[in-house]
């Protein structure tokens, strides 16, 4: 149980985001829910907030800060997908991709340090990927901001380490989420088959067991992470990837 403590969870209106403030809000945290575009039926105290600008970050963190007098855990999670060839990725695209998942994750940190310090028990959990570890084509902005993700979560455990932080990348393969879903959709009528055998041939191609990660999944990662346990795993990328990266 959290015994009060406080979290901010980004990306919080959908997917994997919304699925660890409710497990975090079940786990008795109180949850500051932070998205562009919150949904008030959502679990926690629902922030808007544009994570792609600095003041949105600053912003969020102050209001964390205030509303709960502590910060304890925060949630790195925002994220999107662009896929094009590079000579066609637009650059306005790349901008945004880094800013929201590899900028955004290190302002928080930047924000919410003496927060997390003064915890006793700071965990500063980023919801990374297997393409933090592993490239595919078509993905340059991703794989690039999740590349530099696992490299700023390697320096805060370190930095960390003495004040009682913990930083852990989470790298999952698919998980079963709108990001996902969207594109099958766009894989199905790019490539003319139907969204089954996009899921069957395209999506899990890559995954030695043939199913998606469930939020609920990645969820309970991060609750294992946000206890006692969870400096075990500081600087270490936590893949749940359901075989890719054993290629
Ligand atoms: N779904 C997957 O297969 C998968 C796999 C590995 C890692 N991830 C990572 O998990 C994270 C969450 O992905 P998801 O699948 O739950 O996506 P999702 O699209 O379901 O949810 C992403 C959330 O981020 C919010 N968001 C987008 N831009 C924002 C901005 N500028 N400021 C604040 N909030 C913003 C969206 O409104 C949305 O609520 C991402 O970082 C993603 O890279 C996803």
């Amino acid at each position: 149980m959290s015994d009060g403590r406080a979290a901010l969870v980004t990306g919080a209106a959908s997917g994997i985001g919304r699925a660890i403030a409710g497990r975090l809000v079940g786990d008795g945290f109180r949850v500051l829910a932070v998205d562009v575009d919150p949904d008030p039926t959502g679990p926690g105290d629902h922030w808007e907030a544009d994570l792609t600008t600095p003041e949105g970050n600053l912003a969020s963190v102050a209001e964390a800060r205030d509303r709960y007098g502590r910060l304890d855990v925060v949630v790195a999670n925002a994220g999107f997908q662009h896929v094009a060839p590079v000579q066609d990725f637009p650059p306005e695209r790349w901008q945004a991709l880094i800013a929201l998942m590899l900028t955004s994750p290190f302002l928080l940190a930047h924000h919410a340090w003496d927060a997390l310090s003064d915890s006793g028990q700071g965990r500063f959990i980023a919801i990374a990927s297997v393409h933090g570890l592993v490239a595919s084509p078509f993905k340059a902005g991703y794989i690039s901001a999740k590349h530099g993700l696992l490299g700023l979560v390697k320096v805060l455990a370190l930095e960390g380490a003495p004040h009682g932080i913990a930083a852990t990348a989470v790298c999952p393969g698919y998980v079963r989420t709108p990001l996902v879903e969207d594109q099958l959709d766009d894989q199905a009528r790019a490539h003319g088959i139907s969204r089954e055998r996009v899921l069957e041939e395209v999506i899990l191609e890559p995954h030695a067991v043939k199913r998606m990660v469930e939020p609920s999944e990645v969820a309970e990662m991060v609750a294992l992470l946000t206890g006692p346990m969870g400096d075990a795993f500081t600087g270490a990328p936590v893949v749940m990837d359901m075989g890719w990266s054993a290629r």
